[in-house]
């Protein structure tokens, strides 16, 4: 099974170069952050703050989320319903960070991406797959940049959608975000001694995948 993680911190691309990585390799792509988010739409339609830990596990046995791919594109569905169009919004992303804290969701959630992975060759993105999810992974990334590179590329992101916001409030956002998915007790955001830290600051997506591809075409062809 070809299993390549891509970790590391919001908005340094992970989404968009996992996508061409699964085109490419003709694999799927499975965005585990959009399962957190999924699980912070069910606890909002609940009325339970993602905040609040105990609620949240009290909560938790109602969750029944399926990961569906239509045409190769993934689909979160929670109680059956198709949740994927509203998992993007900007509130959406500092809950997911806040329920994911919340070990036992990450292990509800864990124990469907190793299902995944398990059945499928897959590219992944996240913050715990090479350290936790899938420590054998066959390949491990960990993609970064600039903090401020990153918050203005998140910032185009709004602004092309017609989010309205500021390049220092992502900024702070994304800061915040950052320190609490690297600071919890449980399956911290890391980079662990076997992956390819590749810091695109200054590179291009095209120079991405070529950098990935190199590696990933190595240890199939190996
Ligand atoms: O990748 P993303 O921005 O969609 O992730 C949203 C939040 O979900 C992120 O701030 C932390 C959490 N997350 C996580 O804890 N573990 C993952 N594997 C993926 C996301």
């Amino acid at each position: 099974m070809l299993n390549i993680a891509i970790d590391g911190p919001a908005g340094a691309g992970k989404s968009t170069i996992a996508k061409l990585i699964a085109k490419k390799y003709d694999i799927i792509y499975l965005d585990t952050g959009a399962m957190y988010r999924g699980a912070a739409y069910f606890c909002m339609q609940n009325n339970v703050s993602p905040k609040d830990h105990r609620e949240v596990e009290r909560l938790l046995p109602k969750l029944d989320m399926d990961i569906i791919y239509e045409q190769g594109v993934q689909k979160v569905f929670v109680s059956k319903e198709d949740v994927t169009p509203n998992l993007r919004e900007v509130a959406m992303s500092q809950a997911a960070s806040d329920v994911s804290k919340i070990p036992s969701v990450r292990i509800k959630l864990v124990e469907i991406q190793r299902e995944i992975a398990s059945k499928r060759d897959c590219v992944l993105d996240g913050r715990d797959i090479g350290s936790y999810v899938l420590p054998n992974a066959t390949i491990k990334f960990y993609l970064t940049a600039d903090e401020k590179v990153r918050a203005n590329r998140r910032f185009l992101e709004y602004k092309e959608k017609g989010v309205e916001t500021s390049e220092e409030l992502v900024l702070k956002d994304m800061q915040a975000r950052d320190a609490q998915d690297t600071n919890r007790d449980f399956a911290p955001l890391k980079i662990v001694s076997d992956a390819i830290v590749i810091d695109s600051t200054d590179l291009t997506i095209n120079e991405v995948i070529c950098k990935m591809s190199e590696r990933i075409d190595g240890v199939i062809n190996s």
